[in-house]
């Protein structure tokens, strides 16, 4: 093993990320014990990585964005074990995973040709690497979140925010898991989430009557706030839920879901989740076969990565952004 050169995007302040993100050439070392290096295929950007850029989860600069990868093995860590504990699909140098870039404790992540994973698995047979790329941060936290809300089969589950790729999966995990779905979400993807089988109606103005004409007049049993920040619904979210505001969990309205008595899911993360490492595999399976999956907004060439960031930020993507640095990079 030896160190490679490598683009990579990242930032060596924090703030507004078109002020502090640059594209810069370095030297990505051997991958510490625990990870494996790859060349990036494609990255899939998540609004969290613009919050990074803004000093969330602080941590030693520099840092690179772009949490979610897919690529070709091209180092194994010394002592890693390459199953990641799970005893099966081990991988080796050239195999194609997708998975977790160690963004805190990287002075780079997946917005990069070589990137360093802390979290992989296999890319299986029938699922495009660009696909797999969009998967983790997405998937854990729809998992995660249902999980920690209690949902069960027979819950009448209200997500808000579903045309977010968040809420989108959420949608998709509930029915899986039994139960029954109402969806808010714009026009771009209410087809998608009915034919998974939501009931789905627009947010904004009259959001909390149009929900109420689908329950005749229930309440829901879980909501899940799954916008991007958009302050001022969770009291109707807290309505719909009969009053209960622990019925009301938010991915993205922390300080007022706190005011208000409702639920934010990182404040509730806990040992005995389902582990990323058992999440990864079995999502790749189910894209694989075409039994879950995330819409793609657009894809670019990493060298394009500022109009990546402006269509991410622009709050209404209309699906997953991704980086491709093999278009433009030094393996293409
Ligand atoms: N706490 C955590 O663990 C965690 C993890 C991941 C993400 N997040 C946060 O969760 C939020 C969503 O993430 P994401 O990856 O799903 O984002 P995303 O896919 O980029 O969501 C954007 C989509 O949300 C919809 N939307 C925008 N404004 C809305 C509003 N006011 N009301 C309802 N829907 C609206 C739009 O779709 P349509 O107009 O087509 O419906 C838009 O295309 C972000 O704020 C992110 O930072 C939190």
């Amino acid at each position: 093993m030896s160190a490679v050169s490598s683009r990579v995007v990242r930032f060596h302040e924090t703030g507004e990320p078109g002020d502090v993100l640059r594209e810069e050439r370095t030297e990505i070392p051997d991958p510490p014990s625990g990870t494996v290096r790859v060349r990036v295929l494609a990255t899939g950007l998540n609004p969290a990585d613009w919050e990074l850029c803004r000093g969330f989860m602080p941590g030693t600069l520099p840092r690179g964005i772009g949490c979610d990868v897919a690529g070709v093995v091209d180092a194994i860590g010394a002592d890693t074990d390459p199953g990641r504990g799970t005893g099966r699909d081990a991988v080796k140098v050239g195999d194609t995973v997708f998975g977790t870039a160690d963004f805190a404790g990287q002075p780079s992540a997946g917005a990069a040709d070589v990137a360093v994973l802390n979290g992989w698995a296999q890319v299986p047979d029938g699922l495009d690497p660009i696909r797999a790329a969009t998967l983790p941060m997405v998937v854990q936290t729809a998992a995660w979140t249902l999980e920690l809300m209690g949902l069960e089969p027979g819950h009448t589950l209200l997500v808000h925010g579903a045309g977010g790729m968040v809420g989108y999966a959420a949608v998709q995990l509930a029915l899986r898991q039994g139960a029954r779905v109402i969806a808010t979400a714009g026009p771009t993807f209410a087809a998608d989430l009915e034919g998974f089988g939501a009931h789905v109606t627009g947010y904004g103005e009259g959001m909390p009557e149009r929900v109420r004409a689908l329950t005749g007049g229930e309440s829901v049993d879980l909501v899940l706030d799954a916008p991007r920040p958009s302050p001022g619904t969770l009291p109707d979210l807290i309505a719909l839920a009969g009053g209960d505001p622990k019925r009301v969990v938010t991915i993205s309205n922390h300080a007022e879901a706190r005011e208000l008595g409702a639920r934010v899911n990182i404040d509730e993360l806990r040992p005995g989740l389902t582990p990323l490492d058992v999440l990864l595999p079995e999502y790749a399976s189910l894209a694989a076969e075409g039994a879950f999956r995330l819409p793609i907004a657009q894809s670019y060439p990493l060298s394009q990565w500022r109009d990546a960031m402006a269509l991410s930020l622009s709050g209404h993507p209309h699906g997953k952004v991704v980086l491709l640095p093999a278009l433009d990079g030094p393996t293409a």
